[in-house]
């Protein structure tokens, strides 16, 4: 186990490049044991500028190292999202030794008539080391669709067939190919549907298990950039339903959304994790609407946790359920147990230097509020509130530390709940953030802070009469 030194200016179990900025993962692929992360990265500042591909491998989705840019600019433009996979038959015909890595990235030009974006590919025979670009690029563009772009791909297995995601507008189109090079249109997902408050960025689409059944479901998920008179900012939503190989059919037409907080944006999932057997989604730990001004030094931007997704039925409705990895727990020495009633007096539990795991349950109350401080200083604090009796829960940070570089970062977050009797919370607490799953991964709310001093404790109190809490802190 290598742990990062502990300090106030670097994330301890979060990825943040060594330096410059970083935007969305991109190219999320597993292959020879390695988890590769790609990244939206401009190495020459710390805001958003011409964009290239950084790179990150890990053997355990935690402790990440930076390897060198994967992909530069060239005559066809800079390099916005994409995807990755692994050619296992050699369909594109780049592979004479065994299987290789593809990316499929948005070539982004900017010319004197206007933006172009059109689809590229690359492919790599040293596990993603190097890349070579295709000398046919690019293999899918659009005559006049300036919003044309982050194709995310997979082989479905029904139709033998590459799918491709791509946002187009606020629409999602699908995309047919044999072998990543020819693409054939197949259907538009999205005119009546969802939210249409921002352009469509980010495509997903999956199939998972629904809990507790033998049943599939599609689920698409689709990021909506910020746009005028977003409460949110940028946020992502999702869809379930169905898929043929050639049209999703969503099951319902209002949004649903992956995160009530504001800070996970444009996530998506691994692809060849073997056998499907877990579907791990990463985030970009920002919103579009402060991104550029967040105040770190030498780098800015995080990822979140990586998160395992499930699907369940809750109240006739099927949801996305979230959980940390496995992988997280290793990264912990030692396990306090909490068994502590808390009353309208407050209780505190000591923490030491670094990230903190809180897992908490109690019987829920049936009014009043519960209060969870994340204590900095005398002045500084994170505010977790349950409030009962209107099924809320809100997460202050107005008083977190940094605040004042965006008037959306200071203003609450709030989740609203189902009735519930049982309330279960997993935390993680990182130097520059709080990722909240509440009952069992059913909410998440992800939340960046920027408090100036290391966490001195965490405090806890309520005026629902005596609340017995349990669980268990690691550290
Ligand atoms: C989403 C996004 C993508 C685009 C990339 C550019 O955050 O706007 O649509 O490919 O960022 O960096």
């Amino acid at each position: 186990m290598s742990l990062t030194k502990v300090n106030l200016s670097r994330p301890y179990l979060h990825y943040a490049p060594e330096k410059n900025w970083m935007n969305d993962p991109n190219g999320l692929v597993f292959f020879n044991n390695e988890y590769h992360l790609f990244y939206q990265y401009h190495p020459n500042g710390t805001t958003w500028g011409p964009m290239h591909w950084g790179h990150a491998v890990s053997r355990n989705l935690i402790d990440w190292e930076e390897l060198p840019i994967a992909l530069y600019p060239d005559q066809h433009g800079t390099i916005f999202s994409g995807s990755a996979v692994v050619d296992w038959h050699n369909t594109t015909g780049f592979f004479n030794d065994g299987p290789g890595l593809v990316a499929i990235f948005t070539h982004h030009k900017e010319t004197d008539s206007g933006i172009v974006q059109s689809q590229s590919l690359a492919y790599s025979t040293d596990s993603g080391r190097t890349w070579i670009k295709y000398e046919g690029n690019p293999v899918l563009s659009h005559p006049s669709n300036p919003d044309f772009r982050d194709p995310k791909v997979f082989w479905h297995d029904e139709s033998d067939k590459w799918v491709m995601v791509l946002a187009t507008g606020q629409t999602i189109s699908i995309y047919s190919s044999q072998n990543l090079i020819n693409w054939v249109f197949e259907s538009e997902f999205g005119t009546n549907v969802g939210s249409h408050e921002g352009v469509w960025e980010c495509p997903d689409l999956f199939a998972l298990k629904v809990e507790g059944t033998n049943e599939d479901k599609w689920v698409m998920i689709v990021s909506i950039g910020d746009g005028e008179g977003l409460a949110y900012g940028s946020r992502t939503q999702y869809f379930t339903g169905s898929f043929d190989g050639k049209t999703f059919i969503s099951e319902h037409s209002e949004a649903k959304w992956l995160d009530d907080g504001r800070d996970q944006y444009a996530g998506v999932t691994f692809s060849d994790i073997p056998a499907d057997s877990r579907r791990i989604l990463i985030g970009w730990m920002s919103n579009w609407r402060y991104a550029n001004q967040v105040p770190t030094d030498s780098w800015r931007s995080q990822m979140t946790l990586p998160r395992e997704l499930t699907l369940k039925e809750c109240e006739g409705h099927t949801k996305l359920v979230q959980h940390f990895p496995k992988e997280l727990e290793q990264w912990f020495n030692h396990t306090t147990e909490i068994e502590r009633t808390v009353n309208s007096n407050g209780i505190n539990i000591d923490v030491e230097q670094g990230p903190v795991y809180l897992d908490l349950n109690t019987p829920c109350p049936k009014s009043g509020e519960l209060q969870i401080a994340l204590n900095y200083s005398d002045q500084t604090h994170t505010v977790i509130q349950f409030n009962f009796n209107e099924k809320k829960l809100s997460l202050k940070r107005s008083n977190s530390g940094k605040v004042d570089f965006s008037e959306l970062f200071s203003k609450d977050q709030e989740l609203f709940f189902r009735d519930l009797t049982e309330l279960q919370l997993t935390m993680v607490i990182d130097t520059f953030s709080v990722e909240l799953l509440m009952n069992n991964g059913e909410y998440a709310l992800t939340s960046l802070q920027f408090p100036d001093e290391f966490l001195k404790g965490i405090s806890l109190k309520t005026d629902a009469g005596e609340v017995l809490i349990k669980g268990v802190m690691k550290q």
